[in-house]
């Protein structure tokens, strides 16, 4: 299959459409959560973040779908567009049903270039999309709540998958249309992964300045105790090859945060240790 083709967009979307899940928040086996569960799941700090980011993407994936002119395209755009919409009732219903309370927030616009805000969500998502699922099963792992709750999240974290592999596919088929070489398209990539990449290094390197970073990097500790920076990139690139490996091989899959992990996870095991006092 070549990349750009007919054959690519029709791989893409198809495998795309044909994952969809059909389900509504409210119908979801919520668990009844109480004392200490409650506690935590009312505790998590980004419930508000996660509500506003999944409005806005709602609204600009649908509003980025119908702008589309190829038809096959325009379907899968907006399918995604009605899953974001989808994601942020949950988050607001999981809000409700738990009591979770957070302050007032704005009301999702759309965008004035919205060709620009959706690639620059897709590459944002690739980004974020990685270190939720690091994130998830950090806190599963570590039995932050009760196995239901992850369950009900689970799938959740697989749209998400799906919408990064679409989007990647996505712009390499309009770069390829566009006539782009593979070191302009890889150039162009890493141009767009520039401002997402700055808030990844924000968040490991100033813990003093939490305002902009991307919550699920540096609130991952959150779940854990005693999390190292080797562990949590340990963690995060087995749970991404984990979601990544039921796709279709031929596909395209996001390849810099987790070659960037890697990595990092290199260098951090070859750090001298330090000694124990019991050692020394
Ligand atoms: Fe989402
Ligand atoms: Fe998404």
């Amino acid at each position: 299959m070549e990349l750009g083709s007919p054959a690519h967009k029709e791989r893409f979307c198809r495998q795309f459409l044909e994952s969809h899940l059909d389900y509504e928040p409210e119908n979801l086996p919520w668990p009844d959560l109480q004392g200490e569960d409650l506690a935590r799941l009312r505790g998590i700090p980004f419930w508000r973040e996660a509500l506003l980011t999944e409005q806005e993407a709602g609204v600009m994936v649908t509003a980025f779908a119908e702008t589309l002119d190829d038809p096959l395209i325009r379907q899968a755009v907006a399918l995604q567009g009605q899953e974001e919409s989808r994601h942020a009732r949950l988050v607001d219903f999981l809000i409700r049903r738990y009591g979770v309370e957070i302050s007032e927030y704005p009301y999702p616009e759309v965008p004035a270039n919205i060709r620009d805000a959706f690639i620059d969500f897709g590459f944002a998502e690739c980004l974020d999309s990685f270190f939720a699922f690091g994130m998830f099963g950090i806190a599963r792992q570590a039995q932050y709540l009760p196995e239901s709750m992850f369950q009900i999240f689970d799938p959740i974290l697989d749209e998400e998958a799906r919408h990064i592999v679409f989007f990647i596919n996505w712009i390499t088929y309009c770069q390829c249309q566009s006539g782009y070489a593979t070191p302009w398209r890889g150039t162009l990539a890493l141009w767009r992964y520039g401002r997402a990449l700055r808030k990844l290094l924000d968040a490991f390197g100033n813990p003093e300045n939490q305002a902009g970073q991307p919550f699920t990097a540096s609130q991952a500790g959150h779940f854990m105790d005693d999390l190292t920076p080797e562990l949590f990139f340990d963690l995060t690139l087995q749970e991404n090859e984990k979601r990544m490996a039921r796709f279709d091989p031929e596909l395209l899959q996001p390849l810099l945060l987790p070659r960037l992990s890697r990595l990092a996870l290199g260098a951090l095991r070859l750090r001298p240790r330090r000694l124990s006092p019991a050692a020394s």
